[in-house]
């Protein structure tokens, strides 16, 4: 290779969310410490004493206290309890048969409408796949998949920021509006089916153990944020990627399962969806960092900066702003998409799902005979995951 080749490919920066979030995206608070080094916010994710401060965590504490609360907010022992009682709907023996038959049915169908109409928004196609993959791992199965999708879109969607009280006011009491269609039409039938008859999911898991209506909706909105939202910007940040890079799209179409899933969480390392991971410290702690320890004082707010992680050299390697399909993170011992599905006791249970169902999806839209990306989608930002959002991506053939 060329020296002014290497030099190039060392600055090349192929990310697609860069700019949204060096356009002066701020998520910081005073006096919280920052991680961006990979091996100290492994360090961070996978210590004990710190507790769940992201996503709004402590707020929704403040409101529903910690006992059946959403896995994603519980911690120590009831978290680990929790994790492994819904460990076995996430097994890769249910993933592999039970989830992949709908992944199949369900990419085919989305892509022949695509087929037979010439165009379509690919961020409907992608929430349509995510909502319905994780609906049937939640139980949420009694109501039209198609209006479930719009109540979460309008419940998720990023707002402009709120200026003065009363739009606080309007947004809050439209947000509780939006809580309300969402349980009438969607969790509350949901879970009348399953005092019935309970089913392998994860309401029925639920019901088992006592929960109330009003905690099952907050784990069913916990699931939608985690599984459905991030899935959605998932799949069209891949497709976007896959459409601009020639080399990359060729290698995927080429490619088996397991492969295509390493160039999908090669994508995802470079583009995380969840930017950055909170946690408050209840004792004191250390970090072990390049330039020394990081005393941690018990009560202090840690923030993991998961795309600083992403391309930490020290784990990524050379050119780590790069979507390199051959690079190697065997030596981290890690996932390929590095940070981007957390790690440590919190890490996402969902990883593989989302993984196989993006890549029988695209895998199906890109054989498309002369499919092509018309219009790129617009990037917004949202502050409640340090996530952007893609939105009006439009498809071709
Ligand atoms: C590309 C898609 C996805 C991304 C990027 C993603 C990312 C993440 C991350 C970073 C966390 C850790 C949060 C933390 O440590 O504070 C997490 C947790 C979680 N995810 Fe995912 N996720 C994805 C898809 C899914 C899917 C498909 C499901 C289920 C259907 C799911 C369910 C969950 C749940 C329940 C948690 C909470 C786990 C816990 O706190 O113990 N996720 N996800």
């Amino acid at each position: 290779m060329a020296i002014d080749q290497k030099v190039q490919d060392a600055h090349r920066d192929d990310r697609k969310s860069a700019r949204i979030v060096g356009a002066g995206v701020h998520d910081g608070v005073n006096g919280m410490i920052c991680v961006a080094e990979f091996a100290a916010a492994r360090q961070v994710l996978r210590s004990n004493g710190l507790r769940q401060a992201g996503f709004r965590a402590e707020l929704l504490e403040r409101f529903t206290g910690r006992k059946n609360a959403p896995v994603l907010f519980q911690d120590g022992e009831a978290h680990q309890k929790q994790r492994s009682a819904t460990a076995r709907f996430f097994a890769p023996k249910v993933v592999g048969t039970r989830y992949r038959a709908l992944m199949e049915e369900l990419s085919e169908r989305l892509v022949e409408r695509f087929r037979s109409a010439g165009n379509a928004e690919l961020d409907a196609m992608s929430l349509e796949m995510a909502v319905a993959v994780a609906a049937e791992i939640v139980g949420l199965t009694e109501s039209k998949q198609a209006g479930m999708a719009r109540r979460l879109n309008r419940f998720f969607d990023a707002s402009d920021p709120q200026r003065g009280w009363l739009s606080a006011i309007t947004a809050f009491a439209a947000s509780q509006y939006k809580m309300l269609a969402f349980y009438l039409r969607d969790v509350r039938p949901a879970i009348r089916g399953r005092r019935k008859t309970r089913r392998q999911d994860v309401i029925s898991h639920l019901l088992n153990q006592g929960y109330s209506d009003r905690e099952i909706l907050t784990e069913c909105l916990t699931y939608g944020a985690a599984g459905m939202a991030t899935t959605r910007e998932f799949i069209v940040m891949a497709a976007w990627h896959l459409f601009e890079n020639a080399e990359l799209k060729h290698r995927f179409i080429a490619s088996d399962e397991a492969t295509q899933v390493a160039l999908l969480e090669e994508i995802l390392r470079l583009e995380p969806i969840v930017g950055a991971l909170y946690r408050r410290a209840e004792h004191e702690l250390t970090i072990e960092g390049k330039g020394g320890p990081i005393r941690v004082q018990a009560g202090a707010l840690l923030k993991v900066d998961v795309r600083a992680a992403n391309t930490d050299p020290a784990a990524a390697g050379a050119c780590p702003f790069r979507a390199d399909a051959d690079r190697d993170l065997r030596a981290t011992r890690s996932s390929d998409s590095l940070m981007s599905f957390g790690d440590g006791p919190h890490r996402c249970p969902g990883a593989a799902v989302a993984l196989q169902e993006t890549a029988i999806f695209l895998d199906r839209l890109l054989r498309v005979p002369n499919v092509r990306l018309m219009r790129p989608p617009t990037v917004k930002w949202n502050p409640l995951i340090s996530s952007y959002e893609l939105r009006g991506a439009v498809i071709a053939t």
